[in-house]
């Protein structure tokens, strides 16, 4: 049934002003007694999680002064509420859809105009404020810095700018990791190769506390080439302010709570890196030869707030930002591909936002099916290994009726395929370390077999639910029956 829903309509231009917003409706919520930042944060975070509760922000995180802040979008009620949506995934993937159609062109303010500039540390140390970075799993390899922020490049060749989301390991005071997975390969990546052929490190600013477009655009898949900034703005609504890095010629978003700035080396990597707890909720494994950060200045607000998140298994904040994000991406894709017929595409939250695809199309033609699996499976920067294809009937986000589709219009002779060779990403833990990397895909083409029943000569039998005239009749007079909603 129905229930009352907030649709929002204010757009949030820093990361506060939106931690605001959830304050005022009772979704932010504050520890202030003393945590350790060794996994008990971590723990704290998991049974948040699990209870679909609200945001934290933690006040006192070890020995630091610097709150730090988790969760801002970590239900899909907080991610629509961000968006100014109805939290429909139809809704969500609409605003996406509206801003790849009209992204706005970031504006560059001045020095003084931004916020993020307010103190600069000449002498920074990982260590210390503001930086209270957690241990967050008990067999993490040490405190990762970088969860849930920006991690800015440029291109050297066209000045286009990215902004993508790799985790870093703080190896010493002045220096932390950025895992740029391999496969599918990651913008950065191809930002550094193109330094490293000119000879030169690449300059990189990593922004901590941004509001939540920029986090949700930097986490999405974003093709190559298109300015995250100018996403961010057309979700927002206006413009992305930012504001030139003290050290390069990097633009940094200026309303952002702290900016690291420094370079990535493209003569040397550093031999090893992890284990840390990963999105499928396994612990990872150690990578050797990781691209690092050398960190030269910060910058941050007067009182700045230090943003992470927990990363596990489903559900967590990074299985909706990813989940959501992605869905809209890949839809993005099979558009450009035009191919007909899509309903709706959900890169499910239990399939850790990633392994699986749930596609609802129109189905038209022979080969339909298979045409939709194929393009799933191309997309660049995803590793959609298991792909179910259903009709327009039934909703790729629920569960309970794509498993009614796979038993009731499924037989695995005709309708399950299966490859070898394909792309994955190096912490499913379903492949064994040595061929990490690599995948098998699944395709279930849930569709009704109409194909084979009519070379049978008959029809897919009728479906048992009423007809829609007589279900909203009954609807229009549920109360008269005597129920409450
Ligand atoms: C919490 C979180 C942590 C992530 N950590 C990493 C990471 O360590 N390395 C990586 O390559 N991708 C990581 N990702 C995925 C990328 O951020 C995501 O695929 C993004 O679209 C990459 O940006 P790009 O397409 O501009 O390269 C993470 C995503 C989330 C939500």
């Amino acid at each position: 049934m129905a229930t009352a829903i907030e649709v929002q309509t204010k757009a949030f231009n820093s990361l506060r002003e939106y931690m605001s917003f959830l304050d005022e409706r009772g979704l932010l919520h504050r520890i202030d007694v003393p945590v350790s930042k060794d996994e008990e944060v971590g723990a704290i975070c998991r049974e948040v999680f699990d209870r679909d509760g609200p945001a934290l922000l933690f006040n006192k995180v070890g020995n630091h002064t610097t709150p730090l802040f988790v969760g801002g979008v970590a239900t899909r009620e907080r991610y629509s509420l961000a968006l100014g949506v109805e939290p429909t995934i139809q809704a969500i993937a609409a605003k996406w859809a509206s801003a790849y159609k009209n992204p706005i062109k970031y504006q560059e303010a001045a020095r003084n105009e931004a916020p993020c500039k307010e103190v600069v540390i000449d002498n920074p140390d990982l260590y210390a404020d503001p930086f209270p970075v957690p241990k967050w799993h008990h067999l993490d390899a040490g405190p990762e810095l970088a969860t849930l922020h920006g991690v800015i490049t440029m291109d050297p060749e066209t000045g286009w700018i990215n902004v993508g989301n790799y985790r870093g390991q703080i190896f010493d005071s002045k220096r932390f990791g950025c895992y740029l997975v391999s496969i599918p390969v990651r913008h950065a990546k191809l930002h550094w190769d193109k330094w490293k052929a000119m000879g030169k490190p690449m300059p990189v600013c990593v922004v901590l506390g941004m509001d939540p477009y920029l986090h949700l655009t930097s986490v999405s898949a974003v093709p190559y080439g298109i300015d995250e900034y100018d996403i961010a703005g057309g979700l927002r609504g206006s413009a992305t302010q930012v504001v030139k890095a003290e050290l390069s010629d990097l633009l940094v978003p200026a309303q952002a709570e702290i900016v690291i700035e420094g370079y990535m080396p493209t003569d040397k990597l550093w031999p090893e890196e992890a284990p840390f707890g990963e999105f499928p909720g396994y612990m990872g494994q150690m990578v050797k030869n990781c691209h690092y950060i050398e960190v030269h200045k910060v910058t941050h607000r007067k009182t700045p707030i230090f943003q992470g998140t927990y990363e596990g298994r489903p559900p967590s904040e990074s299985t909706t930002v990813r989940s959501m994000g992605r869905s809209a991406a890949l839809w993005e894709h099979l558009r450009r591909a035009g191919l007909a017929g899509i309903k709706d595409v959900s890169v499910t939250p239990a399939g850790c936002a990633g392994f699986h695809a749930n596609v609802s199309i129109t189905k038209s033609y022979h080969g339909h099916v298979r045409d939709v699996m194929f393009h799933v499976w191309g997309h660049p920067n995803l590793f959609c290994k298991h792909v179910t294809v259903v009709d327009d009937d039934i909703d790729p986000w629920n569960p309970f009726m794509v498993e009614w589709a796979i038993a009731t219009r499924v037989q695995a002779c005709r309708d399950v395929i299966t490859l070898g060779g394909a792309k994955s990403i190096d912490v499913d833990p379903s492949q064994v370390g040595s061929r990490r990397g690599e995948s098998d895909l699944l395709g279930i083409d849930a569709t009704k077999p109409l194909e084979e029943y009519a070379r049978d000569g008959s029809e897919y039998p009728a479906g048992t639910d009423p007809l829609p005239e007589t279900m909203e009749k009954v609807r229009k007079r549920w109360k008269e029956y005597g129920f409450k909603d």
